[in-house]
């Protein structure tokens, strides 16, 4: 199982443990997380799953500037370079064991 971590504003820290192989947008399902409503079903074609991505994962999970992600991205009030990601397009494996990700503040849901 891989253990993740997301965090709200007011740092309520939210523990969800996935098989491997699922993305953080369905393990935030998983959990009820209500921040992360995936309206999409994970298709990339919403953004409302959203999140930004802790200091110390940043390297692992850096933005791929070829994929439709960033164009969704770009035009997200709230985003951050460096930090946001679409939790459906990250695919949980064991190097991502750990992972903890910040979730948006209520104005920008
Ligand atoms: Fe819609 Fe991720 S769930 S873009």
């Amino acid at each position: 199982m891989i253990e993740v971590f997301f965090i709200r504003n007011n740092n309520e820290k939210i523990k969800v443990e996935v098989p491997e192989g699922h993305t953080l947008m369905e393990a935030a399902k998983l959990a009820d997380i209500p921040e992360i409503p995936a309206d999409c079903g994970g298709c990339c074609a919403c953004a409302t799953c959203h999140v930004y991505v802790g200091n110390a994962w940043t390297e692992k999970l850096k933005l791929d500037t070829d994929t439709p992600e960033i164009d969704l991205l770009e035009y997200e009030k709230g985003f951050k370079d460096g930090i946001s990601r679409l939790s459906c397009q990250i695919y949980l494996t064991k190097e991502l064991h750990g992972l903890t990700v910040h979730l948006r503040p209520e104005e920008l849901l």
